[in-house]
């Protein structure tokens, strides 16, 4: 089975999700694609040196079109414009949803097999625009935001605590934005549920961080925003289908009914496997997280109308 893997956009994301995947190996073959063709031949050579230095048996290519992509097991799509200072992810929409357009065309053509990672945002529309625009089925295409914002919430959790890092599994579901769903109920330190640990409003600020951890990045970086953590959740979510290795993470996902919605992307935990987003898992919730759930459902759907009638024009 192949297990060459692309990613179309070169810029912070996709460097860091292609350096991940030489480093651990993972990868034979990993393509880089930019509309920026020197930017993608400098850092497929740097990594390709890097790889070579640690062992690594992954070379990393520059595309020099996008027939390169042919055989792709895996393509994740980071291109697209970052958040600036000020700028909501929603200001990225009509911009980004046309880039994704013309990626997502010149991949159908080459590999359809492909499983499709899409990280540009805004994030959960975007998952959608490739999936409408690719007619894909809903296993094929799989969004990241789970992963990282419940590494973030895990990481503010060890600044309250002061203990406990790399024992905390923190659970966040929900729309990549303001609305995302941190569920504290199902967030625990080697096994010791969160409440233990923490006063309700010490539980509160970490969600409230993490609801705001992207925007607090870009304020400090003020040209760009994050690329370490989600260059890296991505690298998770690829070595998953790469593996076949079936386990649950907080991925975005068409939902086909499941938590009650029909025809809208959102974060909940999917299994991952070698054919994308195998299972889509329903966790219980309580009537507080069910209706934080129909918001991030409902600010989603937003975009998507937006989307229907400015962008598909349906
Ligand atoms: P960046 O600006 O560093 O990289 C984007 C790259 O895409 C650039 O190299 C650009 O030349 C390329 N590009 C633009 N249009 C293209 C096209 N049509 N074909 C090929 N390449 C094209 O941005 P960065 O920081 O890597 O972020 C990428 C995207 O990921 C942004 O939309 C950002 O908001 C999003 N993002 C999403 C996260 C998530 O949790 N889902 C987390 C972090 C970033
Ligand atoms: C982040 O959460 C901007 O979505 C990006 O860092």
């Amino acid at each position: 089975m192949s297990n060459k893997v692309s990613i179309v956009g070169a810029g912070n994301v996709g460097s860091i999700v292609a350096y991940s995947l030489a480093m651990q190996g993972l990868a034979h073959e990993i393509i880089l694609v930019d509309r920026d063709t020197n930017r993608a031949k400098g850092k497929a050579l740097d990594m390709s040196h890097a790889a070579s230095a640690v062992r690594s048996h992954s070379i990393v290519r520059a595309a020099e079109s996008y027939e390169d992509l042919k055989d792709s097991k895996v393509i994740v799509i980071t291109a697209g414009f970052p958040r600036k200072p000020g700028m909501t992810r929603e200001d990225l929409l009509i911009k980004n949803a046309e880039i994704m357009e013309d990626v997502v065309l010149n991949i159908k053509k080459v590999a359809p097999e492909a499983v499709i990672i899409t990280v540009s945002n805004p994030l959960d529309a975007m998952t959608y625009t490739a999936l409408k625009v690719g007619n894909f089925p809903r296993n094929q295409v799989i969004g990241m935001a789970g992963i990282l914002d419940s590494a973030r919430m895990a990481y503010f959790i060890y600044e309250k605590l002061g203990y406990g890092a790399g024992q905390i599994r923190a659970s966040v579901i929900g729309g990549h934005g303001d609305f995302m769903v941190p569920l504290p109920r199902y967030s625990t330190i080697a096994g010791v549920p969160l409440s233990d640990l923490l006063s309700q409003k010490e539980i509160e600020e970490v969600v409230e961080r993490t609801k705001h951890a992207g925007a607090e990045i870009v304020g400090y970086l003020q040209t760009g925003s994050a690329y370490f953590a989600p260059g890296k959740s991505t690298a998770i979510m690829v070595e998953a289908i790469l593996k076949d290795s079936k386990q649950i993470f907080p991925c975005a996902v068409m939902l086909e009914g499941e938590y009650g919605v029909n025809n809208v992307v959102n974060g909940v935990p999917v299994m991952l496997g070698g054919n994308g987003a195998e299972k889509v898992i329903e966790v219980t919730l309580d009537p507080c997280e069910r209706e934080q759930f129909r918001k991030s459902t409902a600010a989603v759907q937003e975009m998507i109308d937006i989307l229907e009638k400015e962008f598909f024009k349906g």
